[in-house]
C-alpha cells in the first residue's frame, strides 16, 4: 500500500472514531435530557399524590389520655379526629349491665350494620373494653351533635345515653339508636386501639 493510501485509511479510521464518540455523546445527552424531562413532567403528579403536611395532620391518628376520666363521665373537652367530635365515655358497672339486658327498645341492638363499627366492637357495649365507649359524636340522621345525658330517664334503663336536640333521636350509652326516632343507625365507632391502660389511639 502506498503512503497516500495508508494516510487515507488512517484518516478514515480517525473520522469513524470521532463519529462514534459524537454519536455516543449525543445518545448519552439525549437520554439525560429525556430523563430530566420525564421527572419534570411527573413532578406535578407526584406533588399531587403526596398529601400536604396539613392534610396528613388532619387525617392523622389522635392520642387520647383518659387517666382523669371517672366512671359515669364523658371526656371533656371533646377531642376531634378528622374534624369530627369523638365521645369517650367511662361506663360504671350498672351501665355495663344495662347494656346487656335492656335492649328491647333498640333498633339495632346487635350492631348488625357492619358499616357502623369495626368488628371488635360488635358486642353489647360496642367497644373493645366494656367500661370505655368511643363513638363519633355525629347523629346518623342529619349530622347534628348529640348531647351526653347522664341520668335522664329518656330510655328504659335510666342509665343515660345520648340525645340529639335537632329532631329528638336517642341513643343508649353504647351509641345504639332507640327505635322510632329519625336516626336510622347506631352512632359510628371509629377505629382505635389502646396504647396503654390510659392512652387510646384513635384512627
Ligand atoms: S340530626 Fe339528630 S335527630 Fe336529626
Amino acid at each position: 500500500m502506498s503512503d497516500g493510501a495508508v494516510n487515507e485509511a488512517s484518516d478514515e479510521a480517525e473520522d469513524n472514531g470521532t463519529t462514534n464518540s459524537r454519536r455516543y455523546f449525543l445518545i448519552q445527552a439525549t437520554s439525560a435530557v429525556a430523563a430530566v424531562g420525564a421527572v419534570g413532567a411527573a413532578w406535578p403528579f407526584v406533588k399531587y399524590w403526596t398529601p400536604s403536611a396539613k392534610a396528613k395532620a388532619a387525617g392523622a391518628p389522635v392520642r387520647v389520655d383518659i387517666s382523669k376520666l371517672a366512671p359515669g363521665e364523658m371526656l371533656s373537652p371533646i377531642v376531634a379526629w378528622r374534624g369530627k367530635p369523638i365521645f369517650v365515655v367511662y361506663r360504671d358497672q350498672a351501665s355495663i349491665d344495662a347494656l346487656t339486658t335492656d335492649v328491647s327498645g333498640l333498633a339495632d341492638p346487635d350492631s348488625a350494620n357492619p358499616e357502623m363499627q369495626p368488628e371488635f366492637a360488635v358486642n353489647p357495649w360496642r367497644s373493645e373494653r366494656p367500661e370505655i365507649g368511643i363513638y363519633l359524636g355525629i347523629c346518623t340522621h342529619l349530622g347534628c351533635s348529640p348531647k351526653h345525658v347522664v341520668t335522664d330517664n329518656f330510655e328504659e334503663s335510666g342509665q343515660g345515653g345520648f340525645f340529639c336536640p335537632c329532631h329528638g333521636s336517642k341513643f343508649d350509652l353504647a351509641g345504639r339508636v332507640v327505635s322510632g326516632v329519625p336516626a336510622p343507625d347506631n352512632l359510628e365507632v371509629p377505629p382505635y386501639r389502646f396504647e396503654s391502660d390510659t392512652v387510646i389511639v384513635i384512627g
